[in-house]
């Protein structure tokens, strides 16, 4: 790779940074912030064996181990090598096994083998980890502001880059354990209800309704930021009506008892293809045993809780279900039209519960009457929409190995918003766009569904 190129492109792939504090603060609070984000890592892998963590149960699934090499190896590339002094790699072999599609950083191995690597042991990878972290630490207490100044775009992108490898960790081992039928339990359960007191929630969906207006789009550069948020622009955004939760499993199950997965008027050609090639008749990891449906989660295997967020939806299903129910997916620039006025609060994975929450079954008066509007924006699901994932206009894909971060991938996929129960509440935004092939189920993805005026 071209490390200068890397550099620049850090500035374009990340927002701009403004920077006020003390150096010995600034420093303190990089630390604190990457270490921070390291720890949750390790955290997340504090009750796994080892035997679970080379595991790769499908080519999407990288191994655990893989994971905690991998946002190692990301820091050691992008900024050790460019920025230590006489910085040489332990282990040189690791640039080729812990690089993920990084073409200008060199050669890769392949995707889908990652579950055949044995060694390094995840042991070593674990020392690997360590071994980098003392050297980021070393090197942020000896830079001068101006070093730092070319280092905390990198850092924090590369933390953000570990947030996204901790959503894909969990939901990775969730499909690992799905494939074992003793069902390995990642986290006990907890009572859900308590944690998540939104009763208003489980009212019948109601649809808030949106007038026409040109609605700024995309980051305003306060902040971090990926290059896919901006440049900010003007969207026409006509008057619609979106709902006012998510779809919930009762709902859900509404759909497939009603033959969903079986007619065709409600399917796209490529999603009714994929449901007969795929024998889908359900969402992922659920299961119908003597007339109930069950499903695997984090917390074991258990019958699906009707007050949950449905999850594990592909695209094909989110549009077949909003078409059965009469209505359709909003649009990426509906969405965060409405979530300009919703606070960023809800089921994240600090509240480790790694599973959409269910909401109380008695609502209060109290709760009952209260106004109409827009529940859990965030957390719980990324909520599909029907827009392509393409590039705003006047986007320019950075130079460099980091200008691979997002714009190759603008091709055959569709954007996610909101955030779910597996990602960081640092770490989404309302500008934040999530993507996946339209097939692709394996993540915490749900469905908000929207519609025209009536
Ligand atoms: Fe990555």
């Amino acid at each position: 790779m071209n490390p200068a190129a890397a550099e620049n492109a850090a500035g374009r792939v990340a927002a701009e940074y403004s920077f006020s504090s003390t150096k010995p603060d600034r420093v303190e609070r990089l630390r604190n912030r990457f270490h921070q984000t390291r720890n949750f890592t390790n955290s997340l892998c504090a009750d796994l064996e080892p035997e679970d963590c080379v595991v790769q149960s499908m080519s999407d699934v990288s191994p655990t181990k893989w994971h905690l090499a991998h946002t190692t190896w990301f820091f050691e590339t992008f900024i050790l090598k460019k920025f230590l002094p006489g910085y040489r790699a332990e282990i040189p072999g690791y640039a080729y096994l812990f690089n993920s599609y990084y073409n200008a950083a060199g050669d890769m191995h392949r995707r889908d083998l990652r579950g055949l690597i044995s060694r390094p042991t995840v042991s070593e990878a674990q020392r690997y980890r360590g071994s980098i972290d003392l050297h980021i630490d070393d090197l942020l207490s000896d830079a001068d502001e101006e070093l730092l100044d070319d280092i905390e775009p990198l850092l924090v992108l590369g933390v953000h880059h570990e947030q996204q490898h901790q959503e894909l960790l969990i939901t990775d081992i969730k499909h690992v354990f799905a494939q074992n039928p003793l069902y390995p339990v990642f986290r006990p359960a907890e009572d859900r209800a308590l944690r998540c007191p939104d009763a208003a929630a489980r009212r019948p969906c109601q649809f808030v309704d949106f007038e026409q207006a040109v609605t700024a789009i995309g980051n305003d550069s306060c902040g971090f930021a990926y290059d896919n948020e901006g440049p900010r622009h003007q969207v026409l955004v006509p008057e619609f009506a979106l709902a006012s939760r998510p779809v919930i499993n009762s709902e859900y199950i509404a759909f497939v008892e009603d033959n969903g997965y079986r007619r065709p008027e409600f399917w796209l050609s490529l999603g009714w293809t994929t449901v007969n090639e795929q024998r889908w008749d359900a969402p992922l990891y659920w299961t119908k045993r003597d007339g109930t449906w069950w499903n695997f989660t984090l917390s074991g295997f258990r019958p699906v809780d009707e007050s949950e967020p449905v999850t594990h939806i592909s695209y094909f299903e989110a549009d077949a279900y909003a078409t059965w129910a009469g209505a359709r997916l909003p649009t990426e620039f509906e969405w965060e039209r409405a979530a300009s006025g919703c606070p960023i609060e809800g089921n994240f994975v600090e509240d480790e519960l790694f599973h959409p929450a269910a909401v109380p079954s008695t609502v209060s008066a109290d709760k009952a009457a209260h106004e109409l509007r827009l529940h859990r924006m965030f957390g719980d699901v990324w909520e599909w929409t029907r827009s392509a994932y393409s590039p705003y206009p006047g986007y320019r894909v950075a130079p460099g190995a980091l200008g691979e971060y997002n714009g190759k991938f603008m091709c055959n996929q569709y954007v996610l918003r909101g955030g779910s129960c597996a990602t960081s509440s640092t770490h989404i935004r309302r500008t934040y766009r999530n993507f996946f092939q339209p097939e692709k189920r394996w993540q915490f993805t749900g469905i908000r569904v929207a519609r025209d005026p009536q």
